[in-house]
């Protein structure tokens, strides 16, 4: 057949790539634009070449092999890209890959290729793909960049594009992205905070990751029906009040597996990951088991109530330190020396932090708060006094906050009326 007279037409497929076998013969700039195209979805890349370009050699997620090409090289792979700096060789490339029946594309000869990579723009499971059938690559990149524009626009998503065109990437350059420790990487978790309830706490960039995610493993003190939205599967992983839905090990397992499967995983908590929510010791876990981890904060239930109620933790006149306390298992432990204290996981442990505190010489006098359900609407707010925390329990509801310091004076008495979720008549001052 004549190639050249050949009026060459590229039919758009969607091919599930995820797990095959893509290999790259030539390791130079040309193979680098498109692994880094290819690299958004779950390929198992291999480069074949005698040079790498250094990016090329640094990614992470592909494996690279010296050597020169021989056919044997194409033995066991779904699609293969030629990418050589000789014509002659790539076109070699292809006759040995139709004698195998192995799809090929040939670099910058669109008539040798079998398929030819469009511009994409990918966001979670939406993909937009723009071909010209191999004419103007250009021309797709910039119909291409106009609808990727219209669509973050009409999905509220302005934030994220301007971020972009100021050269973030809200997916890789996060600052708490931690470095594989290990030259074989099996995947990879997103540690996200979901915040204390509220979903309008949550970040851009978790939101973003939460798209994206093929499964969600999420706790159970956040606002699960608003998950729904998202794509992925949904895995309920929640502890509440000692009733242990699913033990840490079994946790840290369904991690490992789920994401040496391939897939995009996000293991969600409530507050703050790294705020007594075991986030440690699951990153720990995950890259003892050579999974990549990446950490987005979350906001804090102690911060959250902190605003919610116009409680400052520090202040210039009330209190210049602040520590977070786990109220669970107080034997044989000493109170952090704070201005502030306040506990997580005390709603059974009030009389308790009370004795001991007093003990260690709080004046009984000192104001408490006892703050539940932060950022949800039943919230309830009291104000008491050490001394009064035996009395009787003032406040039962769970989750809840016991924040304990000079600093709970300075609640401003006309803020707490006005906010939204706040029950009036439980303050008592
Ligand atoms: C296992 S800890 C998790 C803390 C979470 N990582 C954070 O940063 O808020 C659970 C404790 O956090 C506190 N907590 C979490 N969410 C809360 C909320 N919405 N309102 C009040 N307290 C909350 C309670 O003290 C609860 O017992």
């Amino acid at each position: 057949m004549n190639l050249e007279s050949t009026q060459m037409e590229f039919l758009p497929i969607s091919i599930n790539i995820t797990n095959k076998k893509v290999l790259f013969i030539g390791g130079g700039k040309v193979a680098l634009q498109k692994i880094k195209s290819l690299s958004r979805f779950d390929a198992q890349i291999t480069v074949v070449s005698t040079a790498f370009d250094p990016e090329v050699e640094a990614h992470k997620e592909i494996t690279c092999i010296t050597k020169s090409y021989e056919s044997a090289d194409l033995d066991g792979y779904f699609l293969v890209y030629a990418c050589t700096d000789s014509n002659h060789t790539n076109e070699m490339i292809r006759e040995d890959c139709h004698k195998k029946n192995i799809l090929v594309c040939v670099a910058d000869m669109p008539k040798l290729c079998d398929f030819i990579s469009p511009a994409i723009y990918k966001t979670g499971n939406t993909t937009i793909s723009v071909s010209s059938n191999a004419r103007n690559a250009k021309k797709s990149v910039e119909i291409r960049n106009q609808i990727r524009k219209i669509y973050e626009q009409s999905e509220g998503h302005l934030d994220k594009l301007s971020r972009e065109e100021n050269g973030y990437n809200m997916k890789t350059d996060s600052p708490v992205n931690l470095p594989s420790h290990h030259s074989g990487s099996k995947g990879k978790v997103i540690l996200a905070g979901f915040g204390p309830g509220d979903p309008g706490l949550l970040t851009l960039k978790a939101n973003q990751h939460l798209q994206e995610a093929d499964i969600i493993f999420h706790d159970a003190l956040l606002d699960v029906p608003f998950l729904d939205r998202f794509p992925g599967q949904k895995v309920s992983v929640g502890k509440r009040c000692g009733k242990h839905h699913k033990k840490q090990d079994e946790i840290n397992h369904m991690l490992v597996e789920a994401a040496q499967e391939g897939k995009k995983v996000v293991r969600l908590k409530g507050g703050d990951p790294f705020i007594f929510g075991r986030g440690g010791e699951e990153m720990s876990h995950l890259l003892d088991n050579r999974i990549d981890v990446e950490v987005i904060p979350g906001i804090t239930s102690a911060f959250a109530a902190a605003a919610q109620y116009g409680l400052p933790l520090t202040h210039r006149k009330a209190g210049s330190s602040v520590a977070f306390c786990s109220g669970h298992d107080l034997s044989g432990k000493s109170f952090p020396k704070a201005d502030t204290l306040v506990f997580f996981m005390g709603a059974s442990k009030q009389c308790e932090i009370s004795k001991g505190l007093i003990e260690e010489g709080w004046a009984p006098d000192t104001p408490v708060a006892l703050l539940s359900n932060i950022s949800n609407p039943q919230s309830r707010a009291v104000i008491s006094r050490l001394d009064q925390l035996c009395q009787e329990k003032l406040i039962i509801d769970t989750p809840l906050l016991i924040v304990v310091g000079q600093t709970v004076s300075r609640i401003p008495q006309d803020f707490l009326p006005t906010h939204e979720y706040f029950v009036n008549q439980d303050i008592e001052q």
